[in-house]
């Protein structure tokens, strides 16, 4: 498969629930991506209307970001802003945007529970944060199943010890529990069954990718599935 194929079966879930949730704002709407990176769901998310602000230590991944806005057309809409996740709330302000992304984060930064905060912080009351982080059961899972058991008892023993952090849901709930959320965000699994297919098998039948995509969707909601999800996604929204 293809690398963009790939990933678009591995961030379909995440993506349906984000577009719904903006499709629910009846507008357009002020988007932050905390660490966004190059801007994979930036461009998306300007492409559609939004006004979006990436925040991101990665001098690099920022220039990328605005080489990519440029291309698309899209830099009247897309802004990069060096910062570490602490700066957040100083960079954007309090109760500023709809929306926040922060995805494949809470795995690196110093404090997940600080950065969580300053994610809700800069939501209007109402708006939504999308939280996206790796899962520690796949991780142990995939690697057993590679052989690699020293890895999989070291990443069991360490728990969310180790950096980069692997959560679990009861973790992720835990974090949001004190973030100053709703009560009951919706959580589902993301890439259940993407890193586990061969990408040859994938490659080799007509028909594959698109079935793979529809089999994520399906998957994601499905609470019996979710311990293999290689990442967990939440919708939150600001009380
Ligand atoms: C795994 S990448 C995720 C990129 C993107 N959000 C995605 O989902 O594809 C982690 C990103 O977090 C950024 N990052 C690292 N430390 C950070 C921090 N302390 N505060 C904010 N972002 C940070 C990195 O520069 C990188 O762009």
């Amino acid at each position: 498969m293809v690398d963009h194929r790939r990933s678009a079966v591995r961030t379909a879930a995440v993506w349906a629930v984000v577009e719904a949730e903006l499709g629910q704002l009846g507008g357009l709407g002020r988007v932050v991506d905390l660490g966004g990176g190059t801007g994979g769901f930036a461009v998306r998310l300007a492409g559609l209307g939004h006004q979006v602000t990436v925040v991101d230590p990665s001098p690099d991944a920022l220039a990328a970001l605005d080489r990519r806005a440029a291309e698309s057309g899209l830099a009247g809409r897309m802004r990069g802003v060096q910062g570490d996740a602490s700066d957040l709330v100083r960079l954007v302000g309090e109760q500023a945007v709809d929306l926040v992304l922060c995805h494949g984060v809470l795995e690196v930064v110093d404090d997940p529970a600080d950065t969580l905060a300053a994610t809700v912080r800069v939501l209007q009351r109402g708006g939504a944060l999308s939280l996206l982080v790796a899962h520690r059961p796949a991780a142990v899972l995939a690697r057993a199943l590679a052989g690699r058991l020293d890895e999989a008892r070291t990443l069991l023993r360490e728990g969310a010890r180790a950096v980069p952090r692997r959560f679990t849901e009861p973790e992720v709930r835990a974090l949001l529990a004190g973030a100053g959320v709703a009560d009951s965000p919706y959580l589902h699994g993301v890439r259940v069954f993407a890193d586990l297919v061969p990408g040859v098998v994938v490659d080799s039948e007509p028909g594959a990718v698109e079935l793979l995509h529809e089999l994520e969707l399906l998957a994601s909601d499905r609470p019996e599935l979710r311990t293999m999800a290689s990442q967990l996604h939440v919708l939150a929204r600001r009380r």
